[in-house]
């Protein structure tokens, strides 16, 4: 790909931009990064349609910040943000087929959502966009939110009592209670290390697949080098 995003959609990226200056969750660099995941998860599946899966890709994340400043809950920022995208598509005149696959991908690119993507655009976007939690780039983000939130640098509170302990319903998928009991480490354990059993493409798998190795490898050595063992 020669191009970047926004040399390609400079109307849709300024819009993104605005939407997303002050979001922590999500940034344009996010979106970076998914966008290349994608492109080469996306070149071992020839049939794909790369303008709704690039749209798709440059959109998916325009509620975020809707989604964090809204204290209620209610805001599921793939639901909100299918229904925004498709307003602006319409708007610039961008032909319905095309906003109607674009909110699919958007709508479905959920971890948690029970909309699961259908089509291959839409099952590439939530792969690549999972993937941007795992390897190196999982481990930087991880930390940085850690930082942020006050958590400490590792747990060796045993999984089972911690799930059972901070995790509503006592789930390993269940909101966390006690966040200053939250560790990057738990959360890889927790939540991270499943990710790869729920991609969608195989190319995708097997990208999740490495970068999990490494992530298991660092914490590894995060314990040892905290307990000396080394
Ligand atoms: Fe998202
Ligand atoms: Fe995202």
């Amino acid at each position: 790909m020669s191009f970047t995003l926004d040399e390609k959609y400079p109307n849709l990226y300024k819009i993104v931009e605005k939407e997303l200056a002050g979001f922590t969750g999500h940034t344009l660099d996010h979106i970076e990064r998914v966008w290349k995941t994608a492109m080469k998860i996306a070149a071992a599946n020839p049939e794909v349609d790369l303008e709704v899966l690039q749209i798709a890709i440059l959109m998916h994340d325009i509620a975020g910040m809707k989604e964090e400043t809204d204290n209620t809950g209610k805001t599921d920022h793939a639901v909100l943000g299918a229904e925004i995208t498709a307003k602006i598509l319409k708007e610039l005149k961008y032909p319905e087929p095309l906003i109607k696959e674009v909110k699919h991908c958007i709508q479905t690119h959920r971890y948690r959502s029970s909309n699961e993507p259908k089509s291959i655009e839409a099952k590439i976007l939530f792969d690549a966009d999972k993937i941007d939690v795992l390897g190196a780039i999982g481990v930087a983000r991880s930390f940085m939110i850690a930082g942020d939130i006050h958590e400490s640098l590792y747990s060796f509170t045993p999984l089972k009592e911690y799930i059972a302990d901070n995790l509503v319903g006592g789930k390993p998928d269940g909101r966390i209670k006690d966040v200053s009991k939250h560790t990057p480490n738990l959360e890889f354990e927790t939540k991270i290390v499943k990710i790869p059993d729920k991609l969608f493409t195989d190319k995708g798998k097997e990208i999740a697949g490495v970068r999990i190795k490494f992530m298991q490898a660092f914490f590894a050595e995060l314990k040892n080098e905290i307990n000396a063992d080394i």
